[in-house]
C-alpha cells in the first residue's frame, strides 16, 4: 500500500476508534499518574545474568508441563539489555509514570542468607535514573511473583512465618538503594491470586494443591492458601512499617499494595445470588485489605472457612491498624456473575470456589461482556467504575491507582506482527474502562493514576507466550519492537489530541 494512502487508512481507523474519552477528563498530569506497567520476571530475560539467584518462577518453567506452551522466562523480552529503548518507548507516548517491579534474586540472589548484589543494584539505578531523567516516576513493586527459589527450598517460602524477615530485608535494600528517587512503592502484587495459585490449585511455584480442582485431585491441607495469604499480609505490613519508621520522611513517598481485583453482579437476581457475591467480594480483596486498613479478617471468611483462616495476635491486629497503607493498588480487568453455591448445585472453581459461589461469564446464554483473547478476561468496561465506587464506600477513599488493565491478544507460533498491531480490540477496551473510571472521578472516587498492562508483550505466567497484552509487539525470536495501534491511540491520548465523538 502506498504510504499516503496507508496513513489514510490508520487516520480512519484512529477516528472509528475513538470512544467520547478524553484526557481532559482526569485530572491534570501533575495530579495523576498516567502510566505502563510490567514485571520483572515476564519482561526482563538474562535469568542467569548479572550474578542473579534462581526465583522459583526460573525453576518452576523448567519442569515439562508447568507452562502451557512449554516456554519461560528465561529471554522473555530481553528487557536487562534492552531497557533503553523501552524506556524511549514510554517516552515517545508521553505517559509520566512506569510501574516495573524489582527481580528479589537481582538484589539478593540468596535471600537474607547472602550479601546485597551489587551487579542487580546497577541495574535498577540505571533504570530509575533513566526514567527520571526522562520526567518518567517511577513505581515500583517490590514483589511480583518471583520468589527467591533457596527460600522455598530452606523454609517452604511463604507457608513459613520466616519470609516476614526475608520480605522486610528485601523492602529494606529496596528503600536504601532506590528510595532518594523512587516516591511510589507498591509492596506486593496480587498476593490474593499468588496465595491461591500457588497453594490451591498448583498452577503457580511451588505447586502445592490443597482441593481438587484441575489437575490436583489430591490434597495436602485447605489450610495452606490462607496461612501463604496471612504471612503475606503481616510481611506487607512489615515492610510498611519499616518504610514508616526510617524512611517515609526522609524521603517523602507513599506505600501500598496492588490487589487481583475482579468485579461481580448476581447471575439472578435473588437474595441467595446477592449474598453470593457479598461473599464473592470478601474473598478477593478484603481477604487482604480488611486485615490491613481494619485489623482483621472480613466477617464472611471467619464464618466461612472457621478455623482455616489463621488468628491474628492482638498486638498484630494493632500494629495493622496503625501500619495501615498510604494507597490501594487495584489490578482490574475483568466482571464476572456470581451464582450462590449454598443452596445451588454447583461446580466450585479454585478462585471463588471458597466462598462457595461459582463465577460465570454467561447468564441465559449471554456473554457478559465481549471476548477477549484469554478465557479469563471479558470486556466489561462499567466494572472499572462498579469496582472502585464499592472500595471508596469501604475503606473510607483511600487514595487508588488502577495499577493494571489491559487486554490480552491470543497468540500462536508462526504469527507475525502484521497479526497483532490492528489491536481494535484494545483500544475499545481500554477507552471504554477509562471512560467509566473518569465518570468514578466525578463521583468523587479518589483515583489518582491508571497504568495500562502491558508496555510490551511478555511472559505470561502459565499461558507462556500464548496470551500478548502489550501496546508494543514483541517479536520473540529478533526482539523487535513494533507499536501496535493501541500505542498511537494512548500516545494521541496523553497528548490531548484524540478526536473523539
Ligand atoms: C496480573 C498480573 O499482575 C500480571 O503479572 C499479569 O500478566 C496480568 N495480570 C495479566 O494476566
Amino acid at each position: 500500500m502506498a504510504p499516503k494512502a496507508a496513513s489514510l487508512l490508520w487516520l480512519l481507523m484512529l477516528i472509528s476508534c475513538a470512544s467520547a474519552i478524553d484526557r481532559s477528563q482526569f485530572p491534570p498530569p501533575s495530579e495523576f499518574l498516567f502510566g505502563t506497567s510490567t514485571s520483572a520476571y515476564q519482561i526482563e530475560g538474562a535469568y542467569l545474568e548479572g550474578k542473579k539467584g534462581l526465583s522459583n518462577w526460573d525453576v518452576f518453567t523448567h519442569k515439562q508441563g508447568a507452562i502451557q506452551d512449554g516456554s519461560n522466562g528465561d529471554i522473555a523480552a530481553d528487557h536487562y539489555h534492552r531497557y533503553m529503548e523501552d524506556i524511549e518507548l514510554m517516552h515517545s507516548l508521553g505517559v509520566n509514570s512506569y510501574r516495573f517491579s524489582i527481580a528479589w534474586t537481582r538484589i539478593l540472589p540468596r535471600g537474607r542468607f547472602g550479601d546485597v548484589n551489587p551487579d542487580g543494584v546497577a541495574f535498577y539505578n540505571a533504570i530509575i535514573d533513566a526514567l527520571v531523567q526522562k520526567g518518567i516516576q517511577p513505581f515500583v513493586t517490590i514483589f511480583h511473583y518471583d520468589t527467591p527459589h533457596e527460600l522455598e527450598e530452606r523454609y517452604g517460602g511463604w507457608l513459613s512465618p520466616e519470609i516476614k524477615k526475608d520480605f522486610g530485608y528485601f523492602a529494606e535494600v529496596c528503600f536504601k538503594m532506590f528510595g532518594d528517587r523512587v516516591k511510589f512503592w507498591v509492596t506486593m502484587n496480587e498476593p490474593n491470586l499468588l496465595a491461591k495459585f500457588s497453594f490451591m490449585d498448583g498452577r503457580y511455584p511451588p505447586g502445592r494443591c490443597s482441593k481438587p480442582f484441575g489437575k490436583c485431585a489430591f490434597g495436602n491441607s485447605s489450610i495452606e492458601p490462607y496461612i501463604a495469604g496471612h504471612n503475606m499480609i503481616l510481611s506487607h505490613a512489615n515492610a510498611v512499617s519499616i518504610y514508616r519508621k526510617n524512611y517515609q520522611e526522609k524521603q517523602d513517598g507513599y506505600i501500598g499494595i496492588s490487589l487481583y481485583t475482579r468485579w461481580y453482579e448476581p447471575l439472578r437476581n435473588s437474595t441467595i445470588d446477592l449474598l453470593a457475591v457479598e461473599r464473592a467480594i470478601s474473598f478477593n480483596v478484603p481477604w487482604f485489605l480488611d486485615p490491613i486498613i481494619f485489623g482483621d479478617y472480613p466477617p464472611e471468611m471467619r464464618r466461612i472457612l472457621g478455623s482455616n483462616l489463621p488468628q491474628f495476635t492482638l498486638k498484630q491486629r494493632k500494629k495493622l491498624r496503625v501500619t495501615k497503607l498510604d494507597f490501594i493498588g487495584l489490578n482490574h480487568y475483568s466482571t464476572w456473575y456470581v451464582k450462590d453455591c449454598i443452596f445451588s448445585p454447583c461446580e466450585l472453581d479454585p478462585v471463588d470456589g471458597d466462598a462457595r459461589v461459582v463465577s460465570l461469564a454467561e447468564r441465559d446464554g449471554v456473554l457478559i461482556g465481549k471476548e477477549t483473547g484469554v478465557s479469563f478476561i471479558y470486556d466489561v468496561p462499567h466494572g472499572m467504575e462498579d469496582v472502585v465506587v464499592y472500595y471508596k464506600q469501604r475503606y473510607n477513599n483511600t487514595a487508588t491507582y488502577i495499577t493494571e488493565n489491559g487486554y490480552p491478544q491470543a497468540s500462536d507460533i508462526g504469527m507475525s506482527a502484521n497479526d497483532f498491531t490492528s489491536d481494535k480490540g484494545r483500544i475499545d477496551f481500554i477507552s471504554g474502562y477509562l471512560k467509566f473510571l473518569a465518570s468514578a472521578i466525578r463521583k468523587g472516587v479518589d483515583v489518582r493514576g491508571y497504568f495500562v498492562w502491558s508496555l510490551l508483550d511478555n511472559f505470561e505466567w502459565t499461558a507462556g507466550y500464548t496470551a500478548r497484552f502489550g501496546l508494543y509487539h514483541v517479536d520473540f525470536k529478533t526482539q523487535k519492537r513494533t507499536p501496535k495501534l493501541s500505542a498511537e491511540w494512548y500516545r494521541k491520548f496523553l497528548k490531548g489530541s484524540l478526536v473523539t465523538r
